[in-house]
């Protein structure tokens, strides 16, 4: 991976046209993971072929897991059931992401080997230990280095279910012990303390495993097998927040962005800009297999800045950088609280945004568990995106109402979650080169 590699972006230009989603990169990652586990095939339509996802896919094939990519999007698992799984012969590398690793914790619990998960730079400084605890509670036996990657888990044990409630509001933990709830004797509840994304539970039951949700309360049990089945991954929508935002910001009539996933448990992005007074329809509402989606009519509109309600936060959290260079181009004063866990994202992302915007003259005053942003714009300058994909993307949005141009280092890392995202974003209007 090249770290040079970085964004220039000419100021202004307007959105037009039509951009398509590429596949969620939550779903992706459940959909190779599951399929590998399952008994029979699993065939898998708009799999995000991102860096991430492909890292979850590579740590199956390395259990022993036959996967073919047939085309672009499409994925085949020939899966090996429940107990099938082979020990890797070396550390499962997760690279960036925070979601293969810690759903990998949640398997590899429950195998017969030992194995170790590593990652990144960025994914090593990462928290460890709230997945690792209450799987230890489960019977695991998981080593983190000082609470952090590279993390073993040592295989052999037998499970229990547990009944646990969730310190932080984080669907990659719950993801991890419902996983884990898979090998267990008895039964395995899980309690959120505010609704997160719910595609783990969702396709389990895709794959045939009754899975209970009753309010924040999810409950499984151990002992079923899942059977291979057929998946279309929906379009992301922490990829559509970029093109959202942009329209909103610079879009010449009405900006469309097809195949965008709306499970109400991700949407929280769309309530935070209605109620800044977006122009944003919902339209074509379908199904994409499990999970809804729709097309999103995008209108320009001056923002006002809002409290952001706290209990959004856990359904936009990817959705913040974008959502403070929406602020930081509204009328008026954005405050966020209540949304610490931006700290232990692939950055921490109240201080770099918060550097970077205040760099380019915002006036952006970061709290312990949020921001404060009065609206007035920005000009032009250079950021550093600290290697973290979605700050990249959203100071090259930003750069559609800055006053002058703005580059931004360290891009490469577009890669684990998007793509084709420059490309996508200059075919659509946005002046954006890439250079390495
Ligand atoms: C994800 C859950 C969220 C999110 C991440 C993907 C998932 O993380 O930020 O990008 O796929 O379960 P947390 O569980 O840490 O909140």
């Amino acid at each position: 991976m090249t770290k040079e590699a970085q964004f220039k972006v000419a100021h202004g230009g307007c959105m037009r046209g039509e951009v398509t989603m590429p596949g969620d990169k939550s779903v992706s990652h459940r959909s190779v993971l599951f399929g590998g586990i399952a008994e029979g095939t699993t065939e898998v339509d708009n799999f995000l072929e991102s860096e991430d996802c492909l890292a979850t896919l590579g740590a199956m094939r390395a259990m022993g897991v036959q996967i073919e990519r047939p085309g672009p999007g499409r994925v085949i698992v020939d899966g090996v059931g429940l107990h099938g799984l082979k020990a890797p012969t070396h550390p499962l590398d997760m690279g960036n992401a925070g979601t293969a690793m810690r759903l990998s914790m949640g398997l590899m619990a429950g195998q017969a080997f030992d194995a170790t998960l590593i990652g990144d730079p960025s994914l090593s400084k990462r928290p460890m230990e709230r997945a690792a605890t209450p799987l230890r509670q489960m019977g695991a036996v998981i080593e983190t280095t000082g609470g952090r990657p590279p993390v073993t888990v040592r295989g052999g044990q037998s499970l229990h279910g547990i009944e646990y409630a969730l310190e932080v509001a984080s669907a990659q933990v719950k993801s991890a012990i419902l996983i884990a709830g898979l090998y267990a004797e008895g039964t395995t509840v899980v309690h959120e303390p505010a609704v997160t994304r719910d595609h783990t539970e969702r396709m389990l039951r895709a794959f045939g495993v009754p899975v209970k949700t009753e309010g924040g309360r999810i409950e499984l049990s151990g002992g079923h097998t899942l059977k291979g089945t057929r998946l279309t991954v929906p379009g992301d929508i922490s990829s559509s927040a970029f093109f959202v935002v942009a329209g909103l910001l610079a879009a010449e009539s009405g900006f469309l962005i097809r195949n965008v996933g709306i499970n109400p448990t991700r949407t929280g992005i769309l309530d935070i800009l209605a109620l800044m007074g977006a122009d944003i329809r919902v339209i074509n509402r379908r199904l994409a297999g499990d999970e809804p989606v729709a097309d999103l009519e995008v209108h320009r509109t001056e923002l006002r800045g809002i409290d952001v309600p706290e209990h959004l936060v856990p359904l936009a959290i990817d959705e913040f950088p974008i959502l403070f260079v929406a602020a930081a181009f509204a009328k008026g004063t954005t405050r966020v609280t209540g949304a610490e866990e931006l700290r232990v994202k692939e950055s921490d992302r109240i201080a770099v945004m918060a550097e970077g915007l205040r760099h380019l003259g915002a006036d952006a005053t970061p709290t312990p568990d949020g921001m404060i942003i009065h609206g007035g714009g920005m000009h032009g300058g250079r950021v550093t995106s600290h290697g973290d994909h979605r700050i990249a993307m959203s100071f090259a949005i930003a750069a559609l109402r800055a006053s002058g141009d703005i580059e931004i280092g360290d891009v490469a890392n577009v890669a684990t979650s998007f793509p084709g995202f420059a490309g996508l974003a200059r075919g659509a209007g946005l002046a954006i080169d890439e250079t390495r």
